[in-house]
């Protein structure tokens, strides 16, 4: 049986409830989203922009704790990169699965259509089931994407390791209980493709969302931006992020950025870890 994830304040746990029946793709009378519809992704083009792609609805079920082990390394997904072949969203990935440890603790911060959530997911999820993915994101129709690309893609135990909220996450430490150390904070910065591109990402608060991804992460733990350059606002966001993280002490944070330089519109990475 599916699951749907019902989206909570932050103060609450998500419960599952059943999915209703396939419709037209669009959200019903109840916000749920009916059936699986063309999810637009970022693809490399010469102005590092976003193209559009179908995410093919999935017909079996994948259990989330033994798939992450086929895929490539991080010294390859780099090589591609380098040669024009590979996504930023990937290298990030790649190097992800070099930080996160099954039951891990681990923050989306920028759910969108669920394809960061999913391979996090992937990454902390085993027979213990203690690892968990809290993901955010301000628009209720990029949880109701990234719940579905769930559904179709892991098993509803695996599911319930992920908690969604409707929250900017400026508050992301309103919404992971005391005490908690987080391995893993990821930001894709920008507008949810296929949406609304005047809801995006902000440098204000994500300035804020990243202060507060500093407080929560433990030694050993990385904070990941995907910061988009192409769209208004986007250039200006990454270069305040840049300025910011640039003053972080040595002593405690190492911070790097990947950038394409004869690509000026292409994403830009930055990784920040804690030592
Ligand atoms: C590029 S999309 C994220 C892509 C996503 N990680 C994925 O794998 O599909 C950026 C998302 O950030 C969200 N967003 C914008 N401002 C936000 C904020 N202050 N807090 C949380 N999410 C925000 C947008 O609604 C959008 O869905």
């Amino acid at each position: 049986m599916a699951f749907f994830f019902s989206l909570r304040n932050p103060n609450s746990r998500l419960s599952a409830s059943p999915v209703p029946p396939m419709s037209n793709g669009r959200p019903n009378s109840n916000g749920l989203v009916h059936h699986m519809r063309p999810i637009p992704s970022r693809n490399p083009n010469p102005n590092g922009r976003a193209s559009s792609k179908t995410i093919i609805s999935r017909q079996f079920t994948v259990n989330a704790s033994s798939s992450s082990h086929s895929l490539p390394g991080v010294d390859g997904v780099m090589m591609d990169y380098i040669r024009g072949r590979s996504r930023a969203t990937l290298v990030a990935h790649s190097l992800w699965r070099h930080i996160v440890q099954k039951g891990d603790t681990v923050i989306d911060a920028t759910c969108g259509n669920g394809n960061d959530t999913l391979a996090l997911l992937k990454m902390v999820a085993d027979d213990t089931r203690r690892g968990r993915v809290y993901g955010m994101d301000v628009q209720k129709v990029a949880l109701q994407n990234t719940s579905l690309l769930l559904d179709q893609s892991v098993n509803p135990e695996d599911k319930e390791l992920v908690e969604l909220f409707c929250l900017c996450h400026s508050h992301m430490g309103d919404v992971i209980p005391d005490g908690v150390k987080v391995r893993l904070v990821a930001f894709n910065l920008g507008y949810l493709p296929g949406a609304d591109k005047n809801i995006i990402t902000k440098s204000e608060t994500t300035l804020l969302a990243i202060e507060a991804a500093r407080k929560i992460l433990m030694p050993g733990g990385l904070i990941s931006i995907v910061a988009y350059v192409g769209h208004s606002g986007g250039r200006e966001e990454f270069e305040k992020i840049e300025e910011s993280t640039s003053r972080l002490p040595f002593k405690s944070w190492n911070c790097c950025k990947l950038q394409m330089l004869n690509r000026p519109l292409a994403p830009v990475l930055v990784f920040l870890f804690k030592k």
